[in-house]
């Protein structure tokens, strides 16, 4: 968006400036500093103490961020309830989890600072909190996103990747983004925190693509444990496994692991089937602060996916809900 206020009578260019602080269309690390001095804290605090709750809950802000800014960009619509939204996509359904602790953050925000921080920032602020309070690194979150009028389920069950396409899919669904092939391998480096159900990675466990084997690129012992958590019996879809045995904790083990063909996804452990991939998980697996200081430039990267900003988009009051 260009600026067009410079044709404006200076009198109508100051009621601009003062009703509205959205003049600029760039992201701004200040954005908040005059209008919610407490932000962060407030943020900060709700993260934490739903971490004290549930320590899985870093993995799964992270990830609510990520779903977010993949289908038409970081603008809170995944937060959306509704039938049609994108919580009941299906990289969504029964799976995406968060919600409440979001809900909490922003009526803390609403006392604070009433109708002023959008849910697509607090998705972003939650996503890099999470990721600072288990130990991983720190970065600035640029801000000023506002929020969609909508959601779409569509475009979520077509843009998610899925832990079932092959590394081409998942690089095109990055680069459609303006991401690259690094910030595939970096942001998967998410999957140091949390876990996945069986369902999401059981066929590679027994009848691996018809073969009547497992998957050849799953480690012999890795296996075997994969397969006592995940029986071959349908009702073992949902048991739980963690993505690695820090799964609370931000570090670079996913790599080390991916190297060791132990990685939980067909999706993860498809970084090492390629060269310039498996050459950046080598790199990440040897260089844990490498890892850390490309993690946060690659996270600024996917929060600035089609952001709304301007007269674009509103500051929703509850985020599951427009105005
Ligand atoms: C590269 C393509 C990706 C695929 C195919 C993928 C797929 C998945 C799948 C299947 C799960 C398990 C969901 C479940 O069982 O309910 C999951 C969990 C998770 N994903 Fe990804 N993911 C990808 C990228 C990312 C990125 C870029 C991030 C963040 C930067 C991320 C963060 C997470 C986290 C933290 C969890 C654990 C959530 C929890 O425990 O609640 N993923 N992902
Ligand atoms: C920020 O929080 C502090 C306490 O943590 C409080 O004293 C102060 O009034 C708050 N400032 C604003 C502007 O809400
Ligand atoms: C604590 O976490 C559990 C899930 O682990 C959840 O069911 C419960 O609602 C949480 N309690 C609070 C107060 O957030
Ligand atoms: C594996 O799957 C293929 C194709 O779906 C099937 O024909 C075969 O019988 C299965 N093998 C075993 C051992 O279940
Ligand atoms: C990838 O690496 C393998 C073995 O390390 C090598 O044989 C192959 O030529 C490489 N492929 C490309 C496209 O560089």
């Amino acid at each position: 968006m260009k600026h067009n206020n410079y044709k404006l009578p200076i009198v109508h260019l100051f009621s601009v400036l003062l009703l509205n602080p959205l003049v600029s269309c760039q992201l701004d690390y200040k954005f908040y500093d005059d209008s919610c001095p407490n932000l962060t804290k407030i943020v900060r605090y709700g993260v934490w103490s739903a971490m004290s709750n549930d320590t899985r809950m870093a993995a799964s802000l992270l990830r609510l961020h990520f779903h977010d800014c993949f289908v038409n960009g970081c603008d809170g619509s995944l937060l959306l309830d509704g039938e049609n939204g994108e919580k009941n996509a299906l990289a969504n359904r029964n799976s995406a989890r968060g919600f409440e602790v979001i809900d909490n953050i922003k009526a803390n925000l609403e006392k604070a600072c009433p109708a002023t921080v959008s849910c697509a920032d607090i998705l972003a602020l939650a996503a890099r909190e999470a990721v600072y309070l288990t130990g991983g690194p720190f970065w600035n979150v640029p801000l000023g996103r506002r929020d969609g009028l909508t959601g779409s389920q569509t475009a979520a069950n077509q843009q998610i990747p899925s832990p079932f396409d092959p590394l081409e899919i998942i690089t095109a669904k990055f680069t459609s983004k303006g991401l690259e092939l690094k910030d595939v391998v970096v942001l998967s480096g998410g999957h140091t925190l949390g876990f996945a159900q069986c369902f999401t990675f059981k066929t590679r466990l027994f009848n691996f693509s018809g073969s009547g084997k497992p998957d050849p690129a799953l480690d012999a012992s890795f296996l075997q444990s994969l397969q006592n958590v995940c029986p071959n019996q349908a009702d073992s879809d949902t048991n739980l496994a963690p993505f690695d045995s820090t799964s609370s904790k931000f570090d670079n083990l996913y790599y080390k692991l991916l190297v060791d063909n132990s990685g939980l996804l067909q999706s993860d452990q498809a970084l090492m089937g390629d060269n310039k991939t498996a050459s950046f998980v080598s790199y990440y697996s040897k260089f844990p602060y490498l890892f850390f200081k490309d993690f946060g430039v690659s996270m600024v990267k996917m929060g600035g996916i089609g952001v709304l900003t301007g007269q674009n988009g509103e500051i929703r009051k509850n985020c599951r809900l427009k105005n």
